[in-house]
């Protein structure tokens, strides 16, 4: 595992947008791996300023929530559209995100699962961390070799969450995610953390014990994970 500790959130930014640029200037049609959360966004802008064509670059998010009405400005698939796929000049076709409004989410979640694989899997996985250890809406308690599938959220995600929405009670209940066995074959990690708030969970994470309870955890079993984080949030390291 590499750690770099960069001063900045920003800076993190520039740091994995450095290596993901490196990866599609050597393969012009990889398949990234995209999250939303506030920590990948530096990621995101700092790659709109590197000259490098993403035409051809496939994308999956890494989840989606279930039952928002198509549209909805905090939808994942509109977080990546606007963040992602109009600010870095991907091809629309070229970017999934799980059907969290399909009338038998269970067979979403199960159809995007085999649509990463048939893609070929995932070059670089970009990630977040929740508070709570999570990553994508992988739970405390998801199985570490769970698949995509419908999972519900703990209030404390739904919290953390409800500042995007106009009430607490906006925020869904459940959601569509990649699962951790999912995330697994990923063939690189990128995981983005910042803000001091996130000190304690990245020390367990990459430290403490491999166990459900931290899902982030799983990370330690990957043989090529890059951690970028701030100097806030490598505190405890
Ligand atoms: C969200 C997302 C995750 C993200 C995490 C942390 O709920 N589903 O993919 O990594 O929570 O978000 P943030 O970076 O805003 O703290």
């Amino acid at each position: 595992m590499e750690i770099f500790v960069v001063p900045t959130a920003s800076a993190t930014g520039s740091v994995a947008a450095g290596i993901l640029a490196a990866v599609v200037r050597s393969k012009p049609d990889a398949v990234l791996g995209l999250a939303t959360g506030g920590s990948p966004l530096p990621i995101y802008k700092a790659l709109a300023e590197h000259s490098v064509e993403m035409g051809a670059v496939r994308g999956f998010a890494l989840d989606e929530y279930v039952g928002l009405p198509a549209g909805h400005p905090e939808s994942y698939a509109e977080v990546i559209r606007r963040e992602v796929t109009v600010r870095l000049g991907l091809d629309p076709a070229n970017v999934a995100v799980p059907d969290g409004g399909a009338p038998d989410p269970r067979q979403a979640a199960a159809d995007y699962d085999a649509a990463i694989a048939r893609a070929g899997g995932i070059d670089v996985q970009i990630l977040g961390i929740g508070h709570n250890g999570h990553i994508a809406f992988n739970e405390p308690g998801s199985a570490l070799d769970s698949r995509t599938r419908v999972e519900v959220l703990t209030e404390r995600t739904r919290q953390a969450n409800a500042r995007y929405f106009a009430s607490p009670d906006d925020v869904p209940t459940q959601c569509i995610t990649q699962g951790l066995g999912t995330i697994m074959e990923a063939r690189h990690l990128l995981l983005v953390v910042s803000g001091a708030d996130k000190a304690e969970i990245l020390a367990a994470a990459l430290q403490g014990p491999v166990s459900a309870d931290c899902p982030a955890s799983i990370l330690q079993r990957h043989a090529h994970v890059t951690v970028v984080a701030d100097e806030a949030a490598a505190a405890k390291l």
